[in-house]
């Protein structure tokens, strides 16, 4: 309560602060907080909040090497949950969306388990499979207008490709998913289209590991109507009710984990707390 009346009050002087510079002025905090954007990022037409990024976009990003997501570390909730990812299995089959380079596909894949990748960015599996020293071929796959990256051990496989050209026809479903910098990535008005592909994808046993973020509250779009100089995303809000509202219909959602993400970066951002989630979502029996 007194953190949402603290909320409140900040995002008041912001707005006054904001109202009282002038124009000029105002142009360079806003250019201060996008510093990191490029010219094929734009917000939202329906709301001009959100940024939106097509796959050409992350490219971009990419070629840029505006990729502060990527890690060189194992994500600390995995590795904290990893048992409810495997859940006592062994050789399962786990789904990485968006997976860029992520380091956690070697760290699972190591742990005996066959993984299978998506992500538009030609340039991540180039680096991922050149890092990790991996013998691999790359394959052309005509009807997602994209290619397959395998290991030579075949326990790798990373499709380059727009996500929502991915089915259940292309690699089966999965045991388990590793969902990090992925629902909260893509653009807000895709999530219901998410959602339904990746509800597709899981086998009746999956255990899918959801990784969200929760910051300012005021930055959520129903709480607030000022938010030009404010954090348009991504990495964008994905709240627990959200979570409900996209899988409850046929998944159990537990929520399992909250830890603090706070970084110097984020203050940067303009957010004055940031938390890491963990959600687990089985299929409803
Ligand atoms: C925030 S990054 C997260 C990467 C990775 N999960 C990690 O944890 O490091 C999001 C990734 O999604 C990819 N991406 C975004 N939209 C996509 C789309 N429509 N189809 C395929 N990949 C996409 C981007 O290229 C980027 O690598």
């Amino acid at each position: 309560m007194n953190l949402l009346r603290f909320s409140s009050f900040k995002k008041l002087l912001t707005l006054k602060f904001a109202q009282s510079l002038p124009v000029l002025q105002q142009t360079q905090i806003k250019a201060y907080h996008w510093q990191d954007k490029t010219e094929n990022q734009k917000t939202s037409d329906a709301s001009n909040k959100f940024t939106e990024l097509d796959p050409e976009g992350w490219n971009e990003r990419w070629k840029n090497r505006n990729i502060g997501f990527h890690k060189d570390h194992i994500n600390v909730m995995l590795e904290k949950h990893v048992k409810r990812l495997v859940n006592k299995r062994e050789n399962i089959k786990i789904f990485i969306p968006l997976c860029g380079k992520s380091l956690d596909m070697k760290w699972l894949a190591d742990q005996g388990h066959t993984i299978v990748g998506v992500d538009c960015a030609e340039v991540a599996f180039k680096e991922f499979f050149e890092e990790h020293s991996l013998e691999h071929t790359v394959e052309p796959v005509e009807n997602l207008s994209g290619k397959v990256y395998t290991s030579k051990d075949k326990k790798i496989m990373l499709y380059c490709c727009d996500f929502y050209k991915f089915s259940r026809d292309t690699a089966g479903q999965f045991n388990g998913i590793w969902d990090r910098g992925s629902l909260v990535a893509i653009n807000r008005q895709d999530r219901q289209k998410y959602s339904t592909l990746m509800k597709s994808l899981m086998a009746p046993d999956c255990q899918y590991l959801v990784d969200t973020y929760d910051y300012n509250e005021e930055l959520w779009p129903d709480t607030y109507d000022y938010n030009e100089e404010l954090w348009p995303g991504p990495p964008h809000y994905v709240s627990a009710e959200q979570i409900q509202s996209l899988y409850g219909d046929t998944c159990d959602i537990e929520d399992v984990d909250t830890v603090d993400h706070m970084e110097e970066k984020h203050k940067k951002w303009g957010l004055d707390y940031i938390n890491e989630r963990l959600h687990v979502i089985t299929l409803k029996k």
